[in-house]
C-alpha cells in the first residue's frame, strides 16, 4: 500500500532511513562496534581477487563498492555488467570470490554469469533483496539486503541497502586481511551507523528539490558529473532520470568532460554536479567552471561548505548534510532519486510503471 504517498517510488525513497538501518543492523554489532557477517564455509581472507557482476542500478552499487574494496581491503576488483561479462571469457583465478548484486535475484544476465562462475569453481557471493530468489538459492555466501518489497520499477531503496551491505563486506574483508585495526573498524562501524540519520536529513530537502524540478523538466538532455565514488552516483542519477522522465541523460566522470562531452554544453543542457566538499572537491569545481564558461546551467549537489565555496552562479543548489565520505554515496543517492522523481511528476509520466520497462528482467 502506498499510504500517504503518491507513488510507490516516493514511498520507497522515504523508507530508506528505516530499511538501511534494518540492513545495517544485521551486519554491524552495536555492542562492540564490529562487523559481523553470516558464517560460511570459506576462508574469506584467502581471496586474492574479487569479481563483481550485476546490471543497471545494482551494477552502480558495485561500482561504488569497488572503491571500498580497494581502499579498505586493498583487493583488486574486476567489475562488469552481466551481459558483457558472460561472453568475454573473463579470467577467473582459482579460489576467487565472485559477487553478484541483484534486487530481484532473478535477472537473467546476472544469473547466467553466476552459473558460469560456479562452473569455473568460483565461490559465489550474492547480495540480494528477495531471499527466496534463484540467486539466493544458488549462493555460497548469501548477503541479504533488508529493503522489503520494492514495487516501483525504478530501483531506489534496494540500491542504498546494497551499498550498506557492500560497505560492511569491504570492512569485514579488510579486517580479515589484517588491514583494518580494531580502532579503525570501530570508527567505520560508527560512521555506517550514522547513515540512517543522515538519510533523514537528506530527505528534509524534498521540498527544495520539488520546487526546482521545473528547471530540469523542459530539458532534452541532462548531464550528471561526479568524481571518485560520486562518479557511479552520476551514472545512477542519469539512469533514474531517463527511466522515469524519458529525458535523455548521461553520467560522466567529471574529468572526462573535456575529452568530448563538453561539446554538448549550451544553455539548454542542465548539468547536475554531485560534489560533497572534501579532497576531490576543487578538481570537480574546476570541471564545473569549464561547463559554466560555456553557458552551461549547473545544479550543484553538495554540503553547506561546498555550496558556500562554489554555489554562486549555479542555476540551483541542493544542500546535503555534511557526512563522512564513507556514507556519502548513500546520502547523495537521495537527491538524485528525488530529482528524477519530481521531474517525472512535473512531466506527468507514469513513475511506478515507466514505459518499456519491467521490474525483473528475466530474458537475456
Ligand atoms: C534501475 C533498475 C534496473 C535494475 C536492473 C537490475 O532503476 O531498476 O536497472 O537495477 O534491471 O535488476 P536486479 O537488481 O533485480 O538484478
Amino acid at each position: 500500500e502506498k499510504g500517504n504517498y503518491r507513488h510507490f517510488m516516493q514511498k520507497e525513497i522515504f523508507e530508506q532511513p528505516t530499511v538501511v538501518a534494518q540492513t545495517l543492523g544485521s551486519y554491524l554489532r552495536r555492542d562492540d562496534y564490529s562487523v559481523a557477517l553470516p558464517q560460511f564455509d570459506f576462508d574469506i581472507s584467502s581471496v586474492r581477487r574479487l569479481t563483481i557482476v550485476a546490471c543497471g542500478t545494482s551494477y552502480y552499487a558495485g561500482l561504488v563498492a569497488k572503491y571500498w574494496f580497494e581502499q579498505f581491503a586493498r583487493l583488486p576488483v574486476d567489475i562488469d555488467v552481466a551481459s558483457e561479462f558472460r561472453y568475454r571469457e573473463p579470467v577467473l583465478e582459482d579460489g576467487g570470490l565472485a559477487l553478484f548484486i541483484s534486487q530481484s535475484g532473478e535477472t537473467a544476465d546476472t544469473l547466467a554469469a553466476l552459473r558460469h562462475c560456479k562452473e569455473e569453481g568460483q565461490t559465489i557471493g550474492v547480495v540480494v533483496n528477495v531471499p527466496t530468489s534463484t540467486m539466493a538459492r544458488e549462493a555460497d555466501l548469501l548477503l541479504p539486503t533488508h529493503a522489503g518489497p520494492e514495487i516501483g520499477v525504478a530501483s531506489t531503496k534496494a540500491f542504498t541497502c546494497q551499498l550498506a551491505v557492500l560497505a560492511a563486506l569491504a570492512a569485514h574483508m579488510a579486517v580479515k586481511r589484517g588491514l583494518m585495526s580494531r580502532a579503525k573498524e570501530t570508527e567505520v562501524v560508527q560512521h555506517l551507523l550514522e547513515a540512517p540519520a543522515c538519510l533523514n536529513a537528506a530527505l528534509d530537502h524534498d521540498d527544495d528539490i520539488a520546487s526546482m524540478a521545473h528547471l530540469i523538466a523542459p530539458a532534452r538532455d541532462v548531464l550528471y558529473l561526479g568524481r571518485g565514488q560520486d562518479y557511479p552516483l552520476a551514472l545512477e542519477g542519469a539512469l533514474k532520470l531517463k527511466e522515469i522522465s524519458y529525458i535523455h541523460a548521461e553520467g560522466y566522470a567529471s574529468g572526462e568532460m573535456k575529452h568530448g562531452p563538453i561539446a554538448l554544453i549550451d544553455e539548454d543542457v542542465p548539468v547536475v554536479v554531485i560534489a560533497p566538499s572534501g579532497p576531490l572537491f576543487e578538481k570537480t569545481v574546476s570541471n564545473m567552471e569549464e561547463v559554466r564558461a560555456r553557458g552551461g546551467k549547473v545544479v550543484l549537489i553538495s554540503d553547506a561548505q561546498g555550496i558556500k565555496d562554489a554555489g554562486e552562479g549555479c542555476m540551483a543548489t541542493i544542500e546535503m548534510p555534511k557526512v563522512h565520505p564513507l556514507i556519502a554515496p548513500l546520502v547523495y543517492a537521495i537527491p538524485v532519486q528525488l530529482l528524477a522523481y519530481h521531474v517525472a511528476v512535473v512531466k506527468g509520466t507514469d513513475v511506478d510503471q515507466p514505459r518499456n520497462l519491467a521490474k525483473s528482467v528475466t530474458v537475456e
